[in-house]
């Protein structure tokens, strides 16, 4: 369960706010989507989430553990962060980004590699041929599937994702589409994705949360989206995706 009440982020004291009184809940067993135009703060508010960031103010809670009295170590392992840059270590393998963490926690080797063996074959790429070779051995959209198999290797409650699928071709990001919906469904995780894509957005998130200039519009089901928009601002994000809800 991710719970955020009125969280702002000013990058300067007095300045303008990235991020301005943004309040939602994502149960667990949930997807949400924050989707908004470029600069309206969903990178921010991540941030401020995996504690990457400060908040200027407003609180933040993670499964009942309020993020002032948490330590931030456990607080960040505690969730899976699929970054926007994807960011893998250029020295390492793939093997060697994907566990990273695991390798860092002290996970035994062989429990390691079983783990990461399946995550690549969960994200179509084969370890054998994948394993050994570095990122920029990889296209954008393989790089990216690598940073969804290392935010999963530990199993974390919670998933923060980026736009993750941002770079997939339509079949690849179809297909991944169907992996996390399984995936919740099987594991009940909380996931809060960002994507600029409302289509996407509708077909996994059951709450989906609209951003401009900082602050949410409007935040609701597709359903509550399509059939309410508060504003013309709203009616036109949804407009060309409506097509494809079911
Ligand atoms: N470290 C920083 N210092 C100052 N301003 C920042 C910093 N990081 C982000 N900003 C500003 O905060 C605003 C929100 O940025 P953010 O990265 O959250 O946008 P976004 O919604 O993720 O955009 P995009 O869709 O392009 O990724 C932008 O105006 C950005 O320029
Ligand atoms: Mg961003």
């Amino acid at each position: 369960m991710i719970h955020v009440e009125k969280l702002s982020k000013q990058f300067q004291d007095g300045g303008a706010y990235a991020v301005r009184d943004v309040s939602f809940h994502v149960d667990k067993g949930q997807i949400a989507c924050l989707i908004g135009s470029s600069g309206c703060g969903k990178t921010t508010t991540l941030r401020m989430i995996n504690r990457l960031l400060e908040p200027s103010s407003g609180s933040i809670s993670i499964n009942g553990v309020e993020y002032q009295s948490s330590d931030p170590i456990a607080w960040r392992r505690g969730m899976g962060y699929v970054v926007q840059s994807v960011g893998l270590m250029p020295h390492m393998t793939i093997r060697q980004n994907i566990e990273i963490l695991s390798r860092a926690m002290g996970r035994e080797r062989s429990e390691r590699r079983k783990r990461s063996r399946k995550l690549m074959d969960m994200v179509g790429l084969p370890p054998d041929g994948f394993s050994d070779r570095y990122p920029d051995e990889l296209s954008g959209g393989q790089q990216q599937r690598v940073g969804i198999a290392r935010a999963l290797m530990e199993d974390p409650p919670v998933l923060l994702m980026d736009e993750p699928f941002g770079a997939l071709d339509p079949i690849i990001r179809s297909s991944m589409h169907e992996e996390l919906i399984q995936l919740n469904r099987q594991l009940q995780k909380t996931i809060l994705m960002v994507t600029h894509d409302m289509s996407e957005a509708f077909k996994l998130g059951n709450l989906i949360a609209i951003m401009d200039q900082g602050s949410i519009v409007q935040q609701g089901t597709p359903r509550q989206l399509i059939d309410q928009p508060v504003n013309e601002f709203v009616a036109n994000f949804c407009r060309g995706a409506a097509l494809d809800l079911p």
